[in-house]
C-alpha cells in the first residue's frame, strides 16, 4: 500500500508472513530480519519519492519492543518524515498479528535515512517535502532534533573510541 503526495510516495506499507528461513537460535525472527524488511520499506519510501536511486545512509534509534513469532502477519510502515538537499528521513515502524486474529502489536521502531545518488554514486538533490498537518510538521520537527542529537552523539563516540 502507497500514500501520495503530488504524484509522490510519502508512505509505504509491505505486509507478508513470517517465514521458518527468518528463525533465529530462540525460535523468533532474527533482528537482522527485521532490518532487512525496515531498509527494504525504507528504500521502497525513499525511491518512490525521490524517482531515482537510493542508498543507506543512517539508521538509528532501532529499538526491539517485543519479539516476531514464525507465521505471524508482519507490517513494516515507513513514512517520509524529513527532506534535505539531498537526503530523505523515514519513521519506520513493524508491526506484527497472529494472522487468526488480526491484531497487531507494536515490534520495533526506527529511523532511517536514504541519501538519493547519481549514476556515480554521487548524492544528488531531492524533491522538498513540505508538512501540511499539525502531526506531520510535529514528526518533521522530531526528525530534525533526532538527527541533530544523533549527529553529536556520533562525534563524541567516534573521539572516545
Ligand atoms: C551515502 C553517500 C553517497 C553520501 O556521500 P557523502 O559524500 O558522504 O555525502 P554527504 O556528506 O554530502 O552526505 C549526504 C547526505 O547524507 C546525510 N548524512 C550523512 N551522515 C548522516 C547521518 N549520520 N545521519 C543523517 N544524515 C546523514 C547528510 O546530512 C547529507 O544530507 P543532506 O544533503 O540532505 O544535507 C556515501 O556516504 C555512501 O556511498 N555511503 C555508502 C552507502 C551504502 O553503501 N549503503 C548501504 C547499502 S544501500
Amino acid at each position: 500500500m502507497q500514500k501520495k503526495h503530488s504524484g509522490k510516495t510519502t508512505e509505504i506499507i509491505l505486509r507478508f508472513l513470517a517465514e521458518p528461513t527468518d528463525i533465529n537460535l530462540f525460535g523468533k525472527v532474527h533482528g537482522g530480519a527485521v532490518m532487512k524488511w525496515i531498509d527494504q520499506a525504507g528504500y521502497v519510501c525513499a525511491t518512490g519519492w525521490c524517482g531515482l536511486p537510493c542508498v543507506t545512509v543512517y539508521v538509528g534509534g532501532i529499538r526491539f519492543h517485543k519479539p516476531i513469532l514464525i507465521g505471524n502477519l508482519v507490517e513494516v510502515r515507513a513514512r517520509l518524515v524529513y527532506t534535505g538537499k539531498t537526503s530523505m528521513h523515514m519513521r519506520v515502524e513493524v508491526r506484527a498479528a497472529d494472522p487468526k486474529k488480526k491484531h497487531f502489536t507494536r515490534t520495533t521502531q526506527c529511523t532511517i535515512v536514504f541519501v538519493a545518488i547519481d549514476d556515480r554514486g554521487r548524492p544528488v538533490d531531492v524533491p522538498k517535502w513540505e508538512p501540511c498537518t499539525p502531526e506531520e510538521k510535529r514528526l518533521e520537527q522530531a526528525a530534525i532534533r533526532f538527527m541533530e542529537s544523533g549527529k553529536q552523539a556520533d562525534e563524541e563516540m567516534v573521539s572516545a573510541f
